[in-house]
């Protein structure tokens, strides 16, 4: 995902702007918290005013949505704050509406956002990973699975588990006195909302309530701590695996240096493999022969093509 740095942001920094794209429906205001230039992916606060409609339809990409106050109605359903909706794209939404408004995340993940109203699915749309959950009330706290392990007091509530990339989306809670005294980075870059709370890092102060991050992959982040407690939205484009290190000072590259080291000691053969093949290699997936596995290209996973080419 090629978005740069963004951190810390705070939305209430900023005003809502009205959304004017071309296709899509009336009475939305946003705020842009991160976007990618070259693929128009944007995570987004939106504001649906109160009396917004929009009839049956789908997104061209893969899309998110949290709702933090108020309520949307999706169909039949009303979605009040804690509910989650994960809409694979060109997955058919119902009519949805908003009586008294709702203030949302709103994440349009691999395309620009999109808008095509219509009755079906699109004949590329694969929905197995369709999730409408209310996070609240639905889901139980789990301490969390992370590898190697985050200080205790960090949980998470799963809401989106992408099996093929191992992306995932997650809320998750620091409890009040919540530390950990080590530093971090990952292969895959994280983004976060602080739905409610304040939380602290030694690179980038405290993030408060609507703070905001987009973080790339192998970013130096922590000590960490919060005092009162955290409520969080979380999202990765891969592999979440804890880096931990202690030294304040390493920058992305020698990050990455140490992640490839460790890489090569545990997973030799697959290294070695992958040094030995040309340059512009792209390894080819038995099993899901029709993926076009290129991570220069990954930005453009999941995303319907108007003229009805799917990618990969
Ligand atoms: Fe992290």
């Amino acid at each position: 995902m090629a978005r740069p740095h963004i951190e810390p942001f705070v939305d209430r920094d900023v005003g809502f702007k009205k959304m004017t794209m071309a296709g899509m429906p009336n009475g939305m205001q946003y705020k842009t918290l991160s976007m990618d230039t070259d693929n128009g992916a944007v995570t987004m606060t939106v504001q649906y005013d109160a009396g917004f409609k929009q009839p049956p339809g789908f997104c061209y990409n893969e899309m998110e949505i949290f709702v933090q106050e108020g309520s949307l109605k999706y169909g039949d359903q009303v979605c009040v704050k804690g509910h989650y909706l994960f809409l694979p794209a060109g997955k058919a939404m119902p009519a949805m509406s908003s009586d008294e408004g709702a203030l949302c995340l709103v994440f349009y993940n691999n395309g620009a956002p999109s808008f095509e109203e219509s009755d079906a699915n699109h004949d590329a749309c694969d929905e197995k990973n369709f999730a409408s959950v209310n996070s609240y009330d639905g889901l139980d706290w789990t301490g969390n699975a992370l590898f190697p392990a985050t200080a205790p007091g960090c949980l998470l509530k799963m809401l989106h588990y992408d099996e093929k990339t191992h992306g995932m989306t997650f809320l998750y809670c620091m409890v009040p006195g919540f530390w950990q005294d080590n530093i971090s980075y990952h292969d895959c870059a994280e983004e976060a909302y602080h739905i409610w709370g304040d939380s602290w890092m030694m690179q980038f102060g405290t993030l408060p309530t609507g703070g905001y991050f987009w973080r790339p992959a192998y970013i130096n982040h922590g000590c960490f701590a919060s005092e009162r407690g955290i409520l969080a939205i979380g999202r990765t484009d891969g592999d979440l695996h804890n880096h931990f290190h202690h030294d304040p000072y390493s920058s992305p590259q020698e990050n990455a240096e140490r992640a490839a080291a460790r890489l090569a000691r545990q997973k030799p053969a697959m290294y070695k493999w992958i040094l030995t093949q040309d340059h512009n290699h792209v390894p080819h997936d038995f099993e899901n022969p029709h993926d076009h596995v290129d991570p220069m290209e990954a930005d453009t996973a999941q995303v319907i093509q108007p003229d009805g080419s799917h990618w990969p």
